[in-house]
């Protein structure tokens, strides 16, 4: 049973549209297929290899150069939060975030929480200085935050989450 579903490979099939070449639109189609499986399953590798006229190697040494995409042993969770670590940020105590958050949800940075509601990172800029100290959730940026505003904003999206299902 393929692991890639019907709308999933429609999805990809019209990001193959808008490149020269159907192998550009790897990178788009991993963040699909992240997006639906939160990580990208080792079977999807040979599928999406197929269906874009890739050898299953060539998808591998792309997935594997960016630490963004996760394999089916480190699966996102639900949401995903990266805590800015660069100066700006710094500077107006993003530091102390990420350490408080790292603490308040029981994980080193890159790690995921036991009930997969979290997966915490930091990153580098994230484009939002004006609002540092400053976090991203998936695609929601957030900021400024003290640590108190940071833990009640992962208690709201984890109480959504048990709402949907998590
Ligand atoms: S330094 Fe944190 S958003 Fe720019």
């Amino acid at each position: 049973m393929p692991v890639l579903s019907e709308d999933l490979r429609q999805a990809i099939e019209n990001y193959t549209h808008r490149y020269a070449t159907r192998q550009a639109a790897l990178l788009p189609a991993l963040h699909l297929i992240q997006d639906r499986f939160r990580c990208v399953p080792a079977a999807a590798i040979e599928e999406l290899a197929d269906l874009l006229d890739l050898h299953p190697a060539q998808v591998y040494d792309t997935l594997s150069f960016y630490g963004f995409f996760r394999d089916a042993e480190h699966p996102l969770g639900k949401f995903r939060v990266w805590v800015c670590r660069s100066l700006p940020c710094m500077l107006r105590g993003g530091e102390d975030l990420l350490d408080g958050l790292c603490r308040y949800l029981h994980v080193e940075p890159g790690q995921t929480t036991p009930d997969g509601s979290f997966t915490l990172e930091y990153a580098e800029c994230l484009g939002a200085c004006e609002l540092a100290p400053c976090l991203l959730v998936n695609d929601e940026c957030h900021g400024p935050l003290t640590l108190e505003a940071a833990r009640q904003l992962l208690d709201q999206l984890r109480q959504q989450g048990g709402q949907h299902g998590i």
